[in-house]
Order: structure tokens, then C-alpha cells, then sequence
């Protein structure tokens, strides 16, 4: 086959983030961008000495993620892969589904194009996450060396062949996305009691958000547990998910949130468009992410996967502290790490964990390295179908056994940017303990640095931190996985153990905080009469 070099020019807007590289789509299409990336991913990896023989390319669906496969393979080849798996002819699988490809075929790396939650389609974004050999996605040092790389960039390799020739090369094989996926989490869950579940009446509904989990939620549902099949919605992929943000949480996944308000199901669950975020909702109610792990994490023992117990749990430092108290209660190792599902591999990897999850949506185990949202909505059913109590029930139970962390997530997106870095940064700077704002007093204000436990590889600067005299926490961070301005985050919390209090929104009782953050930070000074897009 004829390899040839052709030459390019560095990007200089290459950097990956939170999840790997994520870009405006009209950016990506720019000629080489893709490209670049891609040989700056596969030169890092074969400087490091690392094997690159049989590579995965998956991805969830979205423009234009296909007409960009036959580049990829053609780069693949021409760089010395040998074999190149892609998971589904229309590039359409969740990314826990691609993370467990990469792991069961035993795999070298791979690329997953996807931006997660961001809206697709041309006037959308696109992304591609490096993935590793374990099936999770570069560690920092990766990115950082992939990032040099594209800053120096001067050709990448390819093929001299068609796409239609590369599509069809013997070096590439076509995958399942959906039989491998189902199988392995029909091996770890109880479909029997599922099943019962639900041939007891109960009723349920997802939301696929016209994205990637849509066949596979068909499958996993109604073909093996017997749920209707009008109960999955929205579950045809589309290229630009229909125009909707597919991102589950009760601002943008509206409509199944209203719906389950008003009572409309027992069970009402939604994933963003690459599958690893998961809502869920019992009639009603509304379960917070955090509260969400804490719960999976209490009822592990329920699930045959983790029969023999947890070796330990983590969460991002941003998450809420309510899975501390029940770890505590398991005598079990609680990590705090920083934002970002790759920081739990490490401890995946050594053993320290087998359960893990985010405040955004997200929470997973050992069998992968990504975070899975069909997985922890099997994980709820699970746990409903054994103990025959209502999400709820569930829920309320644990607040009244532990006391209940009220946590609120929320953020200013698409601001400008050097005013939100300022901010970071004068935060960084200032000496506020022992001050006073808005009826508080500053305990110790400190800057999150973490250091991995199991490979020493140290992350600094990963958000602010700070404790109130009256147990309040605050996080705050820039988001890195936007592709417009700045997004700054902001996460509260607060302890109560009154029960008669455990019935006030949450609105309502952290609304002195807000304001404390409004102070601290300086929101309203710099940006005038902003309001938080997305409150969870
Ligand atoms: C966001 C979430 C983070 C998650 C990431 C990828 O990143 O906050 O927890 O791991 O998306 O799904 P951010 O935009 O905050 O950097
Ligand atoms: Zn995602």
C-alpha cells in the first residue's frame, strides 16, 4: 500500500480538555484540523514505545463523524496499526460500549468521536477522546504530550487510496455495538428480577435524546426485560440529535422531566448523546447525581456484579460529600479526585475502587473505564426490583438514616474568558479566612492540587475550594469542555441533619449561599445582572 506524507501546519486550538479535544464541528472540518490531531495522538503514543496494533474507532453518531472514518482508517494504516475495529457501519454506539471494545478485543487505544453532551450537527461541536489500551481516555501527561505535538506538527501520514477502498480494506473489521454491550451488562445485573419488575406493572420510560443509546436501550429493555417498547422515546440516532442538547438533567432533557413530575411512570431515566450521563427519576421526584452514587453505593450487595463487596468508592471533589457517609458506614475507602472521568482509571486499574461516579451525571465501575448511563439506570432498576420500594423511598430513607447533603450545581456558560480566568485567579490569590461575607465567616479557603495515589503524577490547580464556619462547602472551577467563552461552575453544599427541614427545595435552602458566592466571587460586579444557565 502506498503511504504517503502529506504537510500541515499546526493548530494552535488543539488542547484537549475535561474529555478529550472538542471543537465547534465547522472548526474540525477546517482541512487538516482532524488530521493533525489524530497523527499528533498516534505519534505521542509511538514515541512512548507503546504498541499501536490494533486500534478501535467508535463514535456516537453525530455530523460528521462517518465521512471522517475512512481519513482515520486511512491514517491508522499508514502510521502501522494492523488491525482497526470499528464498533457499528454507522459509527453510532455509546462510549461505554466502545470503552468495553477496546478492553474485550484487547486493544492497544482508540478514538471515539464524540463531544458527550454537546449539540451536534454543523452548527454544533464535534470531539475526539484518545483512549488507552484499559479502555479509558488519555491521563494528563497524554494530552499534555498530544498537545505539544500539534504545536509542532509538520505532516501526517495517510494512504493513497479511495474512502470507499479504506472502508473495505481486510485490515478493518465491523463490530456489534449493541449484542457485546447487552451481554456484558445482562452478566452483571439481575435480569430475572428486572424482568419481574416489570411484568409486575410497573411502568417506565427513556429518553435516548436522538443519539447513541437509542438501539442499545431498545435491545437492553424490551427485547431482554420486557419493557413496552413506546416506553423508549426519541431513540432513532440522529446526526444532529434533532437539534436538541443531549444532555440529561432537568434543563435540557425538559420533556421527561415534566413528564415524570407530573407523575407520568415509576421510573423515568435519559442519557446524553454518547451514553456515559445518565437523569433519573422516580414519579415525582427528582434523584441529584450525587445522592444518585450514594445510593448505588448502599445497595451494591443487591447486584451480582458486586456481590463480594466494594474495594472502595471515589468521586470528583465537586461531587457531593453524601457517599462519604455511606462508605463510612461500609468501612470503605472514599477518593477524591479531580474533575473528569479519567482520574478515576488509575485507581480502576489498581484495584482501590470498583465504583465511582460525578455530580454530572455520571457514575460507573470497574468493568470499563468510562462512566455509563445505561448502567447505573440498570444498577436503580436492580436495586427497585429487589427491594420493591419506590425511587423515592429510596431516597428519602437514606436522608433520614444519614442526614441529607443539600448540593447545588450551577453555572455561568459562555462568558468571556479573561474575566472568568481573573476571577479564578484573584480567588486563587486573596486571603479571605476568617473574613466575613454575606452573613458567612470564611473557615480556610484552598486551591484543589491533587497528586494520584497509585502513579504519583500530580494535577494542580484543579478548582478552589472553601469551607464556611457553619459546614457550608464551595467549589468552584472553569469547565473544560466547552467550546465558546468560559463556563464557570460553581458547587455548594450544606449539611442538615432536621428532618422536618428535609421537605424545603433546594433553591430555598441554600439561597443565602448563592449569594454568598455571588459576593465572594464577584459574579455580579463583572458580568452585571447575570443568571446561572443550567441550575441542577
Ligand atoms: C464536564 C463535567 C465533568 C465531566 C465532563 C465530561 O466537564 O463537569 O464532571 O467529567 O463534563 O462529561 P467540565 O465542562 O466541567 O470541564
Ligand atoms: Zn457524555
Amino acid at each position: 500500500m502506498n503511504i504517503k506524507e502529506v504537510a500541515t501546519k499546526p493548530f494552535d486550538n488543539q488542547k484537549p480538555g475535561t474529555g478529550g479535544l472538542r471543537q465547534r464541528t465547522k472548526i474540525f472540518m477546517e482541512p487538516n484540523f482532524l488530521e493533525n490531531f489524530i497523527q499528533a495522538s498516534l505519534n505521542v503514543r509511538i514515541a512512548s514505545g507503546d504498541k499501536i496494533d490494533t486500534w478501535v474507532v467508535g463514535g456516537d453518531g453525530r455530523y460528521p463523524g462517518i465521512e471522517f472514518l475512512p481519513k482515520i482508517i486511512k491514517m491508522l494504516i499508514a502510521n502501522g496499526v494492523k488491525k482497526v475495529l470499528v464498533v457499528g457501519r454507522e459509527l453510532v454506539a455509546p462510549t461505554p460500549a466502545i470503552s468495553n471494545v477496546i478492553r474485550k478485543y484487547k486493544a492497544d487505544g482508540g478514538f471515539i468521536l464524540s463531544a458527550s453532551h454537546n449539540p451536534a450537527g454543523i452548527n454544533g461541536d464535534f470531539g475526539v477522546k484518545v483512549e488507552m489500551s484499559n479502555g479509558g481516555q488519555a491521563p494528563e501527561a497524554v494530552t499534555n504530550a498530544i498537545y505539544e505535538d500539534t504545536k509542532k506538527i509538520a505532516f501526517y501520514k495517510t494512504l493513497d487510496i479511495s474512502d470507499d477502498e479504506a472502508l473495505n480494506l481486510a485490515e478493518v473489521e465491523y463490530l456489534d455495538p449493541i449484542k457485546d454491550y447487552a451481554d456484558l451488562m445482562q452478566s452483571m445485573f439481575d435480569f430475572d428480577a428486572i424482568k419481574g419488575w416489570f411484568d409486575a406493572g410497573n411502568t417506565f420510560r427513556f429518553d435516548a435524546m436522538n443519539a447513541s443509546t437509542g438501539p442499545v436501550a431498545v435491545e437492553i429493555f424490551v427485547n431482554r426485560l420486557g419493557a413496552k417498547r413506546e416506553w423508549i422515546i426519541n431513540d432513532k440516532p440522529l446526526p444532529d440529535f434533532g437539534g436538541v442538547h443531549p444532555e440529561p438533567n432537568p434543563t435540557y432533557a425538559k420533556s421527561i422531566y415534566d413528564f415524570m413530575m407530573e407523575g407520568g411512570a415509576d421510573f423515568g431515566c435519559a442519557c446524553d448523546g454518547d451514553g456515559d450521563r445518565n437523569m433519573i427519576l422516580g414519579r415525582g421526584f427528582y434523584v441529584k447525581p450525587s445522592d444518585s452514587l450514594a445510593i448505588l453505593t448502599k445497595y451494591h450487595k443487591l447486584i451480582p456484579y458486586y456481590r463480594d463487596g466494594l474495594t472502595g468508592v471515589a468521586r470528583s471533589i465537586p461531587t457531593s460529600s453524601a457517599v462519604d457517609l455511606i462508605a463510612k458506614d461500609l468501612g470503605i475507602d472514599v477518593y477524591t479526585t479531580p474533575t473528569g472521568w479519567k482520574f478515576f482509571a488509575s485507581l480502576l486499574d489498581a484495584n482501590k475502587i470498583n465504583l465511582c461516579g460525578e455530580e454530572s451525571f455520571g457514575q460507573g465501575g470497574n468493568y470499563i473505564r468510562e462512566k455509563d448511563g445505561i448502567f447505573a439506570i440498570l444498577f436503580w432498576l436492580n436495586i427497585l426490583s429487589k427491594t420493591g420500594k419506590t425511587v423515592r423511598e429510596i431516597v428519602e430513607e437514606m436522608w433520614n438514616e444519614n442526614g441529607r447533603y443539600f448540593y447545588s450545581q450551577y453555572s455561568y456558560e459562555g462568558v468571556d474568558k479573561p474575566k472568568a480566568e481573573a476571577i479564578i485567579e484573584r480567588m486563587k490569590a486573596v486571603d479571605i479566612d476568617g473574613g466575613n461575607f454575606a452573613g458567612f465567616t470564611i473557615k480556610k479557603k484552598e486551591v484543589f492540587n491533587y497528586v494520584d495515589p497509585v502513579s504519583g503524577e500530580e494535577s494542580k490547580n484543579q478548582g478552589i475550594q472553601i469551607f464556611t464556619t457553619d459546614g457550608t462547602r464551595i467549589f468552584a472551577r472553569l469547565s473544560g469542555t466547552g467550546t465558546v467563552g468560559a463556563t464557570i461552575r460553581f458547587y455548594i453544599e450544606k449539611f442538615e441533619k432536621d428532618k422536618s427541614k428535609f421537605n424545603v427545595p433546594v433553591m430555598d435552602y441554600l439561597a443565602d449561599v448563592y449569594k454568598l458566592v455571588d459576593e465572594i466571587f464577584e459574579i455580579s460586579k463583572n458580568f452585571g445582572d447575570i443568571k446561572p444557565s443550567a441550575i441542577n
